[in-house]
C-alpha cells in the first residue's frame, strides 16, 4: 500500500515537474483525448506516454509498420473470401483508452494475474488504462455480432529500455469463428461440442482446461481441426511475409483467454524470435459475448518485431523517426518489394552511470525499476537508447541498499555532445532524488 501511494506521488511529481518543475503535489485528474479522467492511487500514465496517443504509426503511409500492416491485411483479405468478398472486417481506429473490464475481466484474466500489475501497465486510474494488448477489444466486437475480424492499433506496456523495447508498440489481433456447418462442411456427422455440453445453457457446464489438447466442452475433432487451420493460416502468413525459406517452430504457451495456446517463433539473425501468441478462444468468452454455437481461434502479433526483422531495422525508436533519410526508404514502394534498411549513419553513444542509496523504506528488490525507467524517459525523451541495471549492493555495515544503472544516450539523427548529455543526466539525478527520496552516490 505504501508503494501505491508513493508511486502516485511520484507520478504526480512527474506531471508537475514537466509543467512547472515544482515538487510533489497530488494531481486530481488526467487530461486525455479531450476528456478529464479522475486520478487515484493507480494513476501512472506520464505526459510523455500520453503524447504518443493518436500518432497511429500503423496508419501513416510509408511507415514500415503501416507496410507490414497492409501486407497482413492483404493476406487475410485474399485468403478468406466468401463468394468473392473478404470475410474479415478490420478495426484499426479503436480508442486505446480502455476499461480494466475490457483489458482483463472480459478475457478471464484473474484478479491477481501479474499482467494487471501497476508496474506493467499504464493506468489512467484504477478502472481505466491504456490497452496493454489489442485483445482488449475482442469481447465487445464479438458482442456486436462479428465473427471474423482483425483489430489493429497501438498498445502500451511498461518495460525495460533497449533497442527492441518501447513503451508503445503495435499489434494485429484477430478472431476467426466457425459454426459446425462451416467447420465440418465435409463431415456433417461431426460436432463442435461434447454431448454433455448444452449449447442453450452454456453456463451450467463447467468448462475445464485440464486436458492439454482441448477445452472440456469441445470435441477432440473440433479442437484438432481448429488447431490445424490456425497453424496453417499463420504459417501461411509468415511465408507470405518472409518467403518460404523461413524456419519456424511452435511452442506451447499459456494465455488466460485461449486454450490450448501456442507461440510461433521464427529463426532470425541466428536466434529464435517469438512473433505471435495464439490459441482456441475460451468458450466462456464466446458464451458471455453472444455466439453460443461456434468455435473460434484468436491470435495477436507484434508489428515492430516483424518490421524490424523484415527490413533489418536495428532500433525500435526508428519507427517513430520523422527523418526523411529513414522514411524515404519506405515511401512510394510496392509493399511486396524487398526493402533492406540502410542506416543513414550511426551517431555515437554516450554512457553515464547513476548510482544511488535507497531510503530505508525500500530495498534493492522492492524498488520498481519500471518507475525509474519511466522517469528517465520522461526527462531524457527519445535520446535514451538503453537503461541497464548494473549493480545491486547492500552495505555490509550500514545495511543500506544501493543501485547502479547505466544510461546509454544516443540521438538517432545527430551527434550528442558530452556536455548536453551531462545536463540531461544531472536533471535525471535531481528528479530521481526528488521523487524516490534516494541519495546520489
Ligand atoms: N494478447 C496476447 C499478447 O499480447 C496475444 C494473443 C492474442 C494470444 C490472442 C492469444 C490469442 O501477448
Amino acid at each position: 500500500m505504501t508503494i501505491l501511494v508513493r508511486t502516485h506521488r511520484v507520478l504526480a511529481a512527474i506531471f508537475q515537474h514537466c509543467k512547472y518543475s515544482t515538487k510533489t503535489k497530488a494531481i486530481s485528474s488526467v487530461h486525455l483525448a479531450n476528456k478529464e479522467f479522475p486520478s487515484d492511487e493507480y494513476t501512472n500514465v506520464t505526459p510523455k506516454i500520453i503524447s504518443y496517443l493518436g500518432k497511429n504509426l500503423h496508419l501513416q503511409k510509408g511507415n514500415p509498420l503501416a507496410i507490414v500492416r497492409k501486407r497482413i491485411v492483404n493476406y487475410f483479405y485474399s485468403s478468406f473470401t466468401h463468394r468473392g468478398n473478404p470475410i474479415f472486417s478490420i478495426y484499426d481506429n479503436l480508442s486505446p483508452i480502455v476499461t480494466t473490464k475490457q483489458n482483463f475481466d472480459d478475457l478471464l484474466i484473474p484478479n491477481d494475474h501479474p499482467s494487471r500489475a501497476k508496474s506493467d501497465c499504464y493506468y489512467v486510474n484504477k478502472d481505466i488504462l491504456l490497452r496493454a494488448h489489442m485483445t482488449a477489444h475482442q469481447s465487445e466486437l464479438l458482442r456486436s455480432g462479428l465473427d471474423n475480424f482483425l483489430m489493429i492499433g497501438d498498445v502500451y506496456r511498461r518495460d525495460e529500455i533497449d533497442s527492441t523495447h518501447f513503451p508503445v508498440f503495435h499489434q494485429v489481433d484477430a478472431v476467426r469463428s466457425q459454426r459446425k456447418e462451416e467447420l465440418f462442411k465435409d463431415h456433417p456427422d461431426l460436432e463442435i461440442f461434447e454431448p454433455a455440453f448444452d449449447i442453450s445453457n452454456p453456463h451450467t457446464f463447467v468448462n475445464t482446461i485440464t486436458d492439454p489438447s482441448k477445452q472440456s466442452c469441445h470435441t477432440l475433432e473440433a479442437a484438432k481441426l481448429m488447431e490445424t487451420q490456425l497453424k496453417s493460416h499463420l504459417i501461411g502468413l509468415v511465408y507470405a511475409l518472409f518467403g518460404k525459406d523461413i524456419k519456424h517452430r511452435w511452442v506451447d504457451a499459456y494465455f488466460p483467454f485461449t486454450h490450448p495456446s501456442w507461440e510461433l517463433e521464427i529463426y532470425y539473425d541466428g536466434d529464435w524470435m517469438e512473433v505471435l501468441g495464439c490459441g482456441i478462444v475460451r468458450n466462456e468468452i464466446l458464451a458471455n459475448a453472444g455466439p453460443n454455437n461456434s468455435i473460434a481461434y484468436a491470435f495477436g502479433l507484434g508489428l515492430e518485431r516483424l518490421a524490424m526483422a523484415l527490413y533489418k531495422i536495428p532500433d525500435i525508436r526508428l519507427m517513430w523517426s520523422k527523418d526523411s533519410g529513414f522514411l524515404s526508404q519506405f515511401q512510394d514502394k510496392n509493399i511486396d518489394e524487398k526493402i533492406t534498411y540502410k542506416p543513414v549513419s550511426s551517431y555515437p553513444q554516450c554512457t553515464n552511470d547513476i548510482s544511488f542509496w535507497l531510503p530505508t523504506t525500500l530495498t534493492v528488490d522492492t524498488f520498481i525499476s519500471n518507475d525509474f525507467y519511466d522517469l528517465v524517459r520522461e526527462i531524457g525523451g527519445d535520446i535514451i537508447e538503453q537503461v541497464k541495471l548494473r549493480d545491486k549492493f547492500v552495505h555490509p555495515k550500514s545495511k543500506k541498499h544501493s543501485l547502479c544503472y547505466s544510461i546509454v544516450y544516443r540521438h538517432l539523427e545527430r551527434t550528442l555532445t558530452q556536455d548536453e548529455v551531462n545536463k540531461v543526466h544531472k536533471h535525471i539525478e535531481t528528479a530521481v532524488t526528488d521523487m524516490f527520496n534516494v541519495t546520489i552516490r
